[in-house]
C-alpha cells in the first residue's frame, strides 16, 4: 500500500470524558465491534476505581496488561482505528492531556444524569488549544437523566463550543425507547442487553410514517416537535466546522447497553480526521512527507527494579518509521535505534517492522528518552505542545535516608520524565513537586521506596497556582522575579514560575505587575 494510502486509513483518537461517565464501557463496546477484544471485561483492568495508592499498584503489577492498553488498534470498515487510552483517575489528569498532544480527534463522553463535570470542561479546554475535532457522546439514556435540550444548552454554554445533535433520544430512563437517526431518518429502538452486537434499525420514510406511532406510541408526537425544533434552532451539520474544532456532532445513547455505539462509530469513521499536521519550533510538519519524524508522549516504567528498561510511546507525524533504523534523537543530538519496536493490534501486543503517521509504536528505552523528545531522520526540529498545566497541590520533597541519596535523585528524576508528577527546583537544593491529586505523592513515594530502595518525606506547602511567567520588558521580570523570591521557583526547562497561595493572591500580583505575563501552561509563545 503507498504511503498515502497508509495514512489516509488511519484514525487516531482518545475517548474521554469526566470520571464514571462511561469511557471505559464505551471503549470496550468499540472494541467488541472492531472485533479488538472478543470478550468483554478486557480494557477494565487498566480502571483505577478508589483513592488508594495499593489500586494503583495492583494496577502497576499487571503492568503488561496496562501497558497493552494504552493503544488499542483494530480494522473497521476499510479503516485502522488507534484509540489511545487515558487514565481513568482524575489524578492523573496531567497524562491525558499528554495524551491529547498524540491523538487527531477525541471522543467526549458526558453522563446524562450528570451534565457537565470539572473534568469534562478541563478536557475541553485542552482541546479547544489545539482545535482538536470533538465529537460528544451523550451517555447512560437508560436512566432518568435531564432533559436533552437542556443538556445541550449546558453543554454549548460550558464547553464554548457549537453542537449539532446527530441523533435524538425518544423519551429517556425506564421509558427509553431508542434513538432517531437525523441524518439518516432511521429509528433505532432500545432493546436492553449488555453484550449484543447486533442492533435493530428501523427505516422510517420521514418523521410522518404511521410506523413511528406503532412503534413508539405516544412519543412519537414529542419526537416530531422536538425534531422541528432542532431543525429550526440548530445549522446543518458542517463537516468542515468539525474539522476546524468549531462545532461537535452529538449522539445519545447507553454505552453499557451497547446502543448507539455502532452509530457512533460509523459516522467517526466517516467524518473524524485522518492523520494532520504537527507544529514544530522550525515549521509545520506534514504526514505525508518523506521523512520520518515523531515525538515522545507517554513512558511507561517497568517495575521490576532487575529490568530498568522503560517503555517510550512514539507517534509518528511524518515518513515511515523503521525498525533498527538509526533516526536523530534531537535533544541529545546522537542517533538511537530500536530493534524491537511493538504496536498494538488486538489484545497483541507485536514487533512491528514498519509503522506510519498516526500509528503509535512502544520503544524499549534505557532512560534516553523523555516525555516531549523528538525523533527525525536528521533534521533538527522539535514537536510543540507538550505543555504542563498548573499543579493544584505542592509539596516540598525531602530525602528521609541521607544514606541513600543517590538513589533518592535518580528516582524523583526518572519518575518526573515519566510525567508522575512535576518537579520544580528553588535554589540549589530545594525540590517541590506540584501534583493535580494526592495520589500522585502516594504513588511517588511507593515506587521511590520498591524500585530504587529510597525513602521520602512530603511537607505540604501553602500554594495552590503555577503560572509560568514572562514579560516583554526585561527589568518588569527582573523586578518581579526579585520582589517575589520566595514565590519563585524552576520548572525542568529551568523557566521561571511563581507559586500563589490562592487565586486572590495571584489576581492581586497580575494587578500589581501589569508588564509581567501569567501563562497557565509552560507552552506560551
Ligand atoms: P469511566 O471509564 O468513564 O470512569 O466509566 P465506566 O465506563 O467505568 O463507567 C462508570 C459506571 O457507569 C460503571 O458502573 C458502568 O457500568 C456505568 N455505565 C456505563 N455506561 C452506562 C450506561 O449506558 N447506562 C448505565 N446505567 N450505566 C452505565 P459501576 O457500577 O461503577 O461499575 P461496574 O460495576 O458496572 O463495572
Amino acid at each position: 500500500m503507498k504511503q498515502t494510502d497508509e495514512i489516509q486509513r488511519r484514525r487516531t483518537f482518545a475517548i474521554i470524558s469526566h470520571p464514571d461517565a462511561g469511557k471505559t464501557t464505551l471503549t470496550e463496546k468499540l472494541l467488541l465491534f472492531g472485533g479488538g477484544i472478543r470478550t468483554a471485561g478486557a480494557v477494565k483492568s487498566n480502571k483505577i476505581t478508589q483513592t488508594a495508592a495499593s489500586d494503583f499498584m495492583e494496577i502497576e503489577k499487571q503492568r503488561g496488561i496496562s501497558v497493552a492498553t494504552a493503544v488499542m488498534s483494530f480494522p473497521y470498515q476499510g479503516k485502522l482505528i488507534n484509540i489511545l487510552d487515558t487514565p481513568g483517575h482524575k489524578d492523573f489528569s496531567e497524562d491525558t492531556y499528554r495524551t491529547l498532544t498524540a491523538v487527531d480527534s477525541v471522543i467526549l463522553v458526558v453522563d446524562s444524569v450528570k451534565g457537565v463535570e470539572e473534568q469534562t470542561e478541563k478536557l475541553m479546554k485542552v482541546c479547544r488549544m489545539r482545535d482538536t475535532p470533538v465529537m460528544i457522546f451523550i451517555n447512560k439514556m437508560d436512566r432518568e437523566g435531564r432533559p436533552p435540550f437542556e443538556l445541550l444548552d449546558e453543554l454549548e454554554e460550558k464547553l464554548q463550543i457549537s453542537l449539532r445533535p446527530l441523533s435524538w433520544p425518544i423519551s429517556a430512563g425506564k421509558d427509553f425507547r431508542g434513538v432517531y437517526n437525523l441524518h439518516e431518518k432511521n429509528l433505532h429502538l432500545f432493546r436492553p442487553g449488555k453484550t449484543v452486537v447486533e442492533e435493530e434499525r428501523l427505516l422510517v420514510k420521514d418523521l410522518d410514517d404511521p410506523v413511528l406511532d406503532q412503534q413508539v406510541g405516544s412519543n412519537a408526537r414529542r419526537l416530531r416537535e422536538d425534531v422541528a425544533l432542532i431543525e429550526g434552532v440548530y445549522d446543518s451539520f458542517s463537516r468542515e466546522d468539525y474539522l476546524a474544532g468549531a462545532l461537535a456532532p452529538v449522539f445519545f445513547g447507553s454505552a453499557l447497553n451497547n446502543f448507539g455505539v455502532r452509530e457512533l462509530l460509523e459516522t467517526f469513521v466517516e467524518i473524524a480526521p485522518p492523520p494532520l499536521h504537527r507544529e514544530t519550533n522550525l515549521r509545520t510538519v506534514e504526514p505525508d512527507e518523506p521523512s520520518f519524524s515523531g515525538f515522545v508522549f507517554k513512558i511507561h516504567a517497568n517495575l521490576d527494579p532487575r529490568h530498568r528498561d522503560r517503555i517510550a510511546f512514539l507517534r509518528i507525524c511524518s515518513g515511515t518509521f523503521e525498525r533498527s533504523k538509526a533516526f536523530l534523537h534531537v535533544r541529545q543530538g546522537k542517533q538511537v535505534r530500536f530493534t524491537s519496536p511493538y504496536s498494538f493490534m488486538a489484545e497483541k501486543k507485536q514487533v512491528v517492522d514498519q509503522a506510519f503517521p498516526g500509528d503509535v509504536v512502544g520503544l524499549y528505552d534505557r532512560g534516553d528518552l523523555k516525555i516531549g523528545d523528538t525523533l527525525t531522520e536528521g533534521e533538527l526540529l522539535e514537536f510543540q505542545g507538550i505543555p504542563s498545566f498548573s499543579p493544584a497541590i505542592f509539596k516540598e520533597v525531602v530525602n528521609a535516608d541521607p544514606m541513600r541519596s543517590k538513589q533518592f535523585h535518580k528516582g524523583i528524576s526518572q519518575l518526573t520524565e515519566e510525567g508522575v508528577a512535576q518537579m520544580f527546583t528553588q535554589g540549589k537544593n530545594k525540590l517541590i513537586v506540584g501534583t493535580v491529586g494526592e495520589l500522585q505523592y502516594e504513588v511517588i513515594s511507593y515506587r521511590l521506596e520498591h524500585e530504587y530502595g529510597a525513602a521520602c518525606r512530603f511537607e505540604p506547602l501553602p500554594y495552590s497556582q503555577a503560572r509560568w511567567i514572562s514579560s516583554e520588558d526585561p527589568q518588569a521580570l527582573e523586578e518581579f522575579l526579585r520582589f517575589r523570591d520566595r514565590n519563585i521557583v524552576h520548572d525542568k526547562d529551568e523557566k521561571p514560575v511563581y507559586l500563589a497561595e490562592s487565586e486572590w493572591v495571584l489576581n492581586s500580583n497580575m494587578e500589581k505587575h501589569p508588564k509581567v505575563a501569567f501563562h497557565t501552561n509552560s507552552d506560551f509563545k
